[in-house]
C-alpha cells in the first residue's frame, strides 16, 4: 500500500520544507518540517547541464543562491559551490542546493515526498525518467507523490510505470480546473493538486464523489486551513508546517 493511503488526513505537507522558517528547498528546510512534526514534504526538482536532477524551485539560482543563470546550464560540481541559505539568513549560510538523491536517501520510511517535476523551461527534457528511475532504485514509489503543471510528464509517469502515484497541479483559476480535471483525469486518477483560491466545497465534494482526493496549495493562513479542513480536503500544502499543525491540535 501507498504511505499516503495509509496516512491520517489531512497529510500536512511543508512547501519545499518549513520555508517559512528555513531557506526553501534545503536540507535545513526538510529536517525542520519533520520536527516541526509533518509527516511528508514538498520539494521542486530539476537537471543541471550534466542531467543532476537537484532540488530548487526557480529556473535561475539568482533568488536563492549566490549564483546566477540558469541551473539546466551549470553543472552540478558548480552548483555545489553556491550558498542556498545566506539570502534567507545569515544563520542559514553554507547551506547547500541539495541533489535529489541525497534528499531522498535522508529520509526513513515513514515520510512521504512530494516531488514536483519542475522541467517547465526544457519540458523535452530526460527529468521524469531520470527522476522516475532513481525513486525505483531506492525502492520508494510507495511513498512518493509526483507532481507537475506538465501533462506530459505525469504520461511518461504513468506510461513507464502504472504504480506511480501521480498528482495534476493546476492552475489558471476556476475555468482552467475544470478544464485540466476533465481532460486530463486519467493523467491523475487518484490525486489532483489546485491552488487554495479554486477551491471551495463543492469541488472537494465533485472530487472525493469521483474517487480523487484533494490536495491543496499554498495554504499558510489558518482561516483558510480550517475551512479546508472543515470541506475535509485531504491534504494541506504549507510554508507552516508548525502553525498547521498547532492548529488541528497534533
Ligand atoms: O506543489 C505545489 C506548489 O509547489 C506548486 O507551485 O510554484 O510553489 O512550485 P510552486
Ligand atoms: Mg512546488
Amino acid at each position: 500500500m501507498h504511505l499516503y493511503d495509509s496516512m491520517k488526513k489531512p497529510v500536512i505537507f511543508g512547501h519545499r520544507g518549513a520555508s517559512r522558517y528555513a531557506p526553501e528547498n534545503t536540507m535545513a528546510a526538510f529536517e525542520l518540517a519533520i520536527k516541526q512534526g509533518a509527516r511528508a514534504f514538498e520539494l521542486d526538482t530539476m537537471l543541471t547541464s550534466d542531467g543532476i536532477p537537484v532540488v530548487i524551485h526557480d529556473h535561475t539560482l539568482d533568488r536563492t543562491t549566490n549564483g546566477t543563470g540558469s541551473v539546466n546550464q551549470k553543472k552540478y560540481d558548480e552548483i555545489q559551490e553556491l550558498d542556498a541559505g545566506g539570502k534567507f539568513s545569515q544563520d542559514f549560510r553554507g547551506e547547500k542546493v541539495p541533489s535529489l538523491v541525497d534528499v531522498l536517501k535522508r529520509y526513513p520510511q515513514e515520510i512521504l515526498i512530494n516531488i514536483e517535476l519542475k522541467n517547465y523551461h526544457s519540458p523535452k527534457d530526460e527529468l521524469t525518467r531520470i527522476v522516475l528511475e532513481m525513486v525505483e532504485s531506492l525502492q520508494m514509489l510507495d511513498r512518493v507523490i509526483f507532481s507537475s503543471f506538465l501533462p506530459r510528464n505525469l504520461r511518461i509517469l504513468r506510461k513507464m510505470q502504472p504504480k506511480a502515484k501521480t498528482a495534476l497541479l493546476i492552475s489558471g483559476g476556476v475555468p482552467g480546473y475544470l478544464l485540466s480535471t476533465a481532460l486530463l483525469r486519467s493523467l491523475s486518477p487518484e490525486i489532483v493538486h489546485p491552488p487554495l483560491d479554486v477551491v471551495d466545497h463543492r469541488l472537494v465534494r465533485q472530487e472525493h464523489k469521483n474517487g480523487r482526493c484533494v490536495n491543496v496549495w499554498t495554504v499558510n493562513d489558518p482561516q483558510s486551513a480550517r475551512k479546508l479542513i472543515d470541506w475535509g480536503v485531504d491534504g494541506l500544502i504549507t510554508d507552516d508546517p508548525l502553525g498547521i499543525l498547532e492548529l488541528l491540535g497534533q
